[in-house]
């Protein structure tokens, strides 16, 4: 029998709190969508991070999460689209890009790099 969850997600921005029931095996943000609660997100596919969170309480699994570093995970960041629930969870929306600046810096993207390569200041 497929487990369900409840998920609480704080979104900070908007100064919302709602709690949606996701099944084990189903992606948060595809049920958070399905019942009219829209997070934060892009391309729904562990790429971007758009939708990254804090995990405040409980676990979750998010094997697919290739946007976001092992050492992010680690510290307690998930991407909601690619993440199943473990046990009930209490989630907080981040600020904003602040896991793509924590994982790439302010300036990535930004005119400092180019092709993946830094340009050197000479
Ligand atoms: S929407 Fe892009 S990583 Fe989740």
């Amino acid at each position: 029998m497929t487990k369900t969850y409840k998920v609480t997600i704080h979104h900070r921005q908007e100064n919302r709190i709602q709690t949606i029931e996701v099944p084990e095996d189903q992606y948060i943000l595809a049920t958070a969508e399905k019942q009219a609660v829209e997070p934060p997100f892009s391309c729904r596919n562990g790429a971007c991070t758009t939708c990254a969170v804090r995990v405040l309480e409980g676990k979750l699994y998010q094997p697919e999460a290739m946007g976001l570093s092992p050492e992010l995970q680690r510290k307690g960041y998930a991407l909601l689209c690619v993440s199943y629930p473990r046990s009930d969870l209490v989630v907080e929306t981040q600020d904003e890009d602040e896991v793509y600046e924590l994982q790439f810096g302010r300036y990535f993207g930004r005119g400092k790099v180019r092709f993946g390569i830094p340009i050197e200041d000479d």
